[in-house]
């Protein structure tokens, strides 16, 4: 089922860089609308909730000690064919491809500066781990 959402992350290297008004300036600029909006600092109950699907992998230590070492700006945004959109937007996990926002903001594979929804079913997920119906705002 296609929708018009996806979930972003701001994660905790581009926020102790000073990048949050920066990428959320390209987000903005790229059409997507901001629909909920809050900075959190993930637990490493949540961090591994979140990135579940990944444990076990050789990177996923790593991962989790980096997602909760700071705190991170959760945001839902609102486009048409958003998911897709946003990965675009963002850029590949490996070489991100030129102008994309980890391709200017991202240290390594793993400090990668934001997170996007891969599919409409995970952003579904996603936008409720991390929001109540109530937080999201209709405008
Ligand atoms: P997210 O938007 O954060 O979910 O990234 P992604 O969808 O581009 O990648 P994926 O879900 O496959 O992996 C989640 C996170 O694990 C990535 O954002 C990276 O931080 C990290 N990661 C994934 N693959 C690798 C890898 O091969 N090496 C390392 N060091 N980190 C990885
Ligand atoms: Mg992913």
């Amino acid at each position: 089922m296609a929708n018009n959402r996806t979930l972003t992350m701001i994660k905790p290297d581009a926020i102790e860089q000073g990048n949050t008004g920066a990428i959320i300036q390209k987000i903005t600029n790229s059409g997507f609308k901001i629909i909920a909006l809050k900075l959190t600092k993930l637990t490493t109950e949540q961090a591994a909730e979140f990135y579940g699907i990944h444990k076990g992998k050789k990177f996923y230590d790593e991962l989790i000690d980096f997602m909760i070492s700071g705190p991170i700006i959760a945001a839902i945004l609102e486009k048409k064919n958003a998911v897709d959109d946003f990965r675009a937007l963002i850029g590949a996990t490996v070489d991100p491809a030129e102008g994309t926002i980890r391709n200017l903001f991202a240290s390594s594979v793993t400090q990668n500066a934001v997170h996007g929804s891969d599919s409409d079913e995970n952003a579904n997920i996603e936008c409720a781990f991390h929001f109540n119906e109530n937080e999201i705002i209709d405008y």
